[in-house]
C-alpha cells in the first residue's frame, strides 16, 4: 500500500512532534509539513526534537545522517508563513497552503476539542486533494463526527449521502499513537462508519511504516484503548481525593505491585490533565454512563490551570 509522498502533521505539541519524527525517521516520508497556529509552538516542539534526535545518535541508534536527513524533511508551516501566499484576512490560508504542497495525508494532532477538530476537518476537506487520506489522532472523538465535519467543508450542495460526500467521508479516519510516539510501540487504528477499505489499508500501513503495530477499535468513545485506560486512571485521582492513600503510594502500588511502568497519577500527569479531562468528558458525553464521570478534583486542577506534566510542575504533589 502506498506511503504519503507529502504528509501534513496539524498540531505541535508532544503528539504532533512526536507523530512527525516517527514520519520522518522511521517511515522516511519525503515531506513532512508540520503545522500549528502558535509558531512559538512549533520552535518549542523542533527544539525537543532536534533534542530526541541527538540522543538517539549519541546512544548509536541512529546515524548522524539518517538524524539529519529526518531533520530535513520536516517544513514548518505557520499561520504567517501560509497568510503571506493568500489574504492577511485568510483564516484557513494554512490549509490552502497544505494543499497546494501536494499534502496527501493529513494527521491531525490539535487539542482534544470537537469544536477544534471539526474546523480543522471542514478546512481541510476543503483545501486538500479529493485523494488524500484525512486522519485524526484524536484520543476519545468520534471518527464518524469529523467525517460528516470534512463533508460540510465541501459546502452545501455535498451532502453525506451524495457520492461526493461519500467518497470525502471515506477518506476520514483515526489513528491513535501514544504518547512518548516514538517509544511506544502501538497505534490504534479506527475507520468511523464511513471509512473506505483503502482508507484503512492506507493508514494501517502508515502506522507500520513508523515502526508500529496496529490494532483496530470501532468507533465507541474513547476506542478500546481510552475507554480502558481513563476510568482506571479518574478511580486513582477518586483514590487520592477521598484520602485513600498518598500520592505516592497510589503510585508506588501500581508501579511495583502491578508492574505498570509509571503510577496511575504519574501517567495522568504525563498525559496532561486537561488531555484526560477532555477525554473523560467525552466518553461520559458519549455514553451516559456514570463509571466515566471525570472526579471533581480533575475538573478543579486543570480549573486552576494545573496541566501536569506540560505546564511545568508535577501536580498531585501538592495534594500528597
Ligand atoms: N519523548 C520521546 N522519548 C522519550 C520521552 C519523550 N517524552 N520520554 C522518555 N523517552 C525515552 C527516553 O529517551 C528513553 O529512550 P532510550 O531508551 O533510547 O534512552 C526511553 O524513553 C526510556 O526513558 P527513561 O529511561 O528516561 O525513563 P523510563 O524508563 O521511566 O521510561 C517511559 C519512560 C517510556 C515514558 C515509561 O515511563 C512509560 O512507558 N510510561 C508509560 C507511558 C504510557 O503509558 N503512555 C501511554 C499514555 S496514554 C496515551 O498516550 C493515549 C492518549 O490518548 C491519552
Amino acid at each position: 500500500m502506498a506511503l504519503p509522498r507529502v504528509l501534513s502533521v496539524i498540531g505541535a505539541g508532544q503528539m504532533g512532534i512526536g507523530i512527525a519524527l516517527v514520519a520522518s525517521l522511521r517511515a522516511k516520508i519525503p515531506t513532512v509539513l508540520l503545522y500549528d497556529r502558535d509558531p512559538s509552538q512549533i520552535t518549542k516542539g523542533l527544539e525537543f526534537m532536534d533534542k530526541l534526535l541527538a540522543k538517539d545518535v549519541s546512544k548509536g541508534k541512529t546515524s548522524e545522517d539518517d538524524a539529519k536527513a529526518a531533520r530535513g524533511r520536516i517544513i514548518s508551516i505557520t499561520s504567517s508563513s501560509a497568510s503571506s501566499s493568500t489574504s492577511n484576512n485568510d483564516e484557513f490560508g494554512w490549509a490552502r497552503e497544505l494543499g497546494e504542497r501536494g499534502s496527501d495525508m493529513v494527521v491531525e494532532a490539535a487539542s482534544e476539542r470537537l469544536s477544534i477538530k471539526e474546523g480543522i476537518f471542514r478546512a481541510l476537506a476543503k483545501n486538500l486533494s479529493k485523494d488524500a487520506v484525512l486522519a485524526s489522532n484524536t484520543s476519545s472523538i468520534s471518527i464518524t463526527k469529523l467525517a460528516g465535519a470534512a463533508v460540510e467543508g465541501l459546502g452545501s450542495t455535498i451532502s453525506k449521502a451524495n457520492e461526493e460526500g461519500k467518497s470525502c467521508a471515506g477518506r476520514v479516519v483515526g489513528v491513535h499513537f501514544f504518547n512518548p510516539v516514538p517509544v511506544m510501540k502501538l497505534c490504534e487504528v479506527i475507520p468511523g462508519l464511513q471509512t473506505s477499505e483503502v482508507t484503512l489499508e492506507r493508514a494501517k500501513a502508515f502506522a507500520v511504516a513508523c515502526g508500529k503495530e496496529v490494532s483496530t477499535s470501532k468507533d465507541v468513545p474513547g476506542f478500546v484503548s481510552n475507554a480502558l485506560l481513563m476510568p482506571f486512571l479518574n478511580e486513582a485521582i477518586m483514590c487520592l481525593e477521598s484520602g485513600t492513600a498518598t500520592r505516592d503510594d497510589i503510585d508506588k502500588t501500581l508501579r511495583l505491585g502491578m508492574g505498570h511502568p509509571m503510577g496511575p497519577l504519574q501517567l495522568a500527569d504525563f498525559i496532561g490533565l486537561d488531555t484526560c479531562l477532555a477525554i473523560q468528558e467525552t466518553l461520559y458525553e458519549g455514553t451516559r454512563d456514570s463509571k466515566y464521570r471525570p472526579s471533581v478534583l480533575l475538573g478543579r486542577m486543570v480549573d486552576a490551570g494545573w496541566l501536569g506534566k506540560k505546564s511545568g510542575v508535577v501536580e498531585f504533589i501538592s495534594f500528597a
